[in-house]
């Protein structure tokens, strides 16, 4: 990785860093969900750039994002990632077809991903060698503006070193990749805080339709269940064909902050219960509790260290403060450890999306789903 001077941009500079991007740089770009680091999803130097830059391993696939204006092609969205060489053209010809356009523009733009067979443009190097693609129409104005300027979709993972916590501000960013890449896009901090939902589509033999929730996330599987009219099977590459991990960015340690967090199964007890709990999992030491509300913190002991998501319970606040408070919590000097609490409800989206990146932060790891 050669050291290289990192423009930072303002909001207005957008089209500078489309500049950098057409002339085949990297720049992280605001999303709604985290910043990403993106880079001309049509070429492979640009992809092995952002694999270099994050230092991650080359088998771990990157979403590809695409402009909004494809909402208004009179055939369609499918058709027009087909065109694009985006997405295969196969797509167009399943009995499914129609009802996953209905469920693209009910959700696009938005924190959705989706899985598809990958069209021709779209080289190895994006989706490590897999025939399938991700695919997202991002919501923020500023990544939509970068996209219109460059005519190109853009490959682009979140904006952290592989493995760490996942940016939501630009000095986040500047912290992780710094020195690495060529710009990074200040859009301010992102409102939905967590990255997409991923949902793999497949066509069955029958031709039925096979959707596997991959990533949890905002837009939530029962949302995409009435979308879809078919049940959504969850777990990682559970679809007919692909047997294997299906997701590797799902690996079990991701989102880690470089402090042990030891992860409660539910909501914090009471403070007596906890004590039993931490005695017998072995967290001693100086230990920060990470609350999901003010609710719980109460069961705390007044001389508890503590951080609190959001003082309401609201899962949309939760979300959006969970990334900066891990770091926040990881610079401070003074904690040897963090012990955070699960949600009320985490079947369901945002609360879903929540345990699931802690679990994964976790070194206990009590949510373990395979
Ligand atoms: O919200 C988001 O999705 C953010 C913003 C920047 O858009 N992006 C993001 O990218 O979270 P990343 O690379 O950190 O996570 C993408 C996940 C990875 O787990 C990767 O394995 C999976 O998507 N993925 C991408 N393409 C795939 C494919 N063809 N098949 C299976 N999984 C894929
Ligand atoms: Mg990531």
């Amino acid at each position: 990785m050669n050291p290289q001077k990192t423009l930072h941009l303002g909001p207005a500079d957008f089209e500078q860093a489309s500049m950098i991007l057409s002339s085949g740089g990297i720049v992280a770009l605001p999303t709604e969900t985290v910043y990403g680091l993106a880079g001309n999803a049509f070429s492979s130097e640009s992809a092995l750039k952002i694999f270099n830059a994050k230092e991650r391993p080359s088998f771990d696939p990157l979403i590809t994002h695409v402009s909004d204006e494809l909402l208004s092609a009179q055939a369609g969205v499918l058709m027009g990632l087909a065109r694009a060489g985006i997405v295969d053209g196969s797509v167009i010809g399943w009995t499914s077809a129609p009802v996953i356009e209905r469920m693209i523009r009910q959700f696009w733009p938005g924190p959705l991903t989706l899985i598809l067979p990958r069209g021709p443009n779209i080289p190895d190097e994006v989706t490590s060698g897999s025939p399938r693609v991700g695919v997202r129409m991002p919501e923020h104005p500023l990544f939509q503006k970068v996209l219109k300027l460059t005519g190109f979709p853009l490959a682009a993972p979140s904006a952290n070193r592989f493995g760490r916590i996942s940016p939501t501000t630009a000095e986040h960013v500047a912290s992780e990749l710094d020195g690495r890449i060529d710009a990074i896009l200040d859009g301010g901090a992102c409102s939905v805080g967590v990255e997409s939902t991923i949902i793999s589509l497949e066509e069955s033999a029958a031709g039925g339709l096979i959707a596997t929730l991959l990533r949890p996330g905002k837009i939530s599987r029962i949302d995409l269940e009435r979308s879809l009219g078919v049940p959504v099977g969850s777990g990682v590459g559970l679809g007919e064909k692909n047997q294997k991990i299906e997701a590797p960015g799902m690996l079990d340690q991701h989102y880690a902050p470089t402090k042990p967090l030891y992860l409660y199964p539910g909501p914090f007890p009471s403070r007596e219960e906890l004590d039993t709990w931490m005695r017998n999992s072995g967290v001693r030491g100086k230990t920060v509790f990470l609350c999901q509300d003010l609710a719980s913190s109460r069961n705390l002991r007044s001389e508890d260290r503590r951080w609190v998501l959001t003082p309401m319970v609201d899962p949309e606040a939760a979300a959006r403060s969970l990334f900066s408070t891990l770091r926040s919590i990881d610079e401070d000097a003074s904690v040897e450890q963090i012990l955070a609490e699960l949600p009320e409800n985490t079947s369901e989206g945002l609360g879903a999306a929540i345990a699931d990146r802690l679990n994964r932060a976790s070194v206990n790891k009590p949510l373990l789903k395979r």
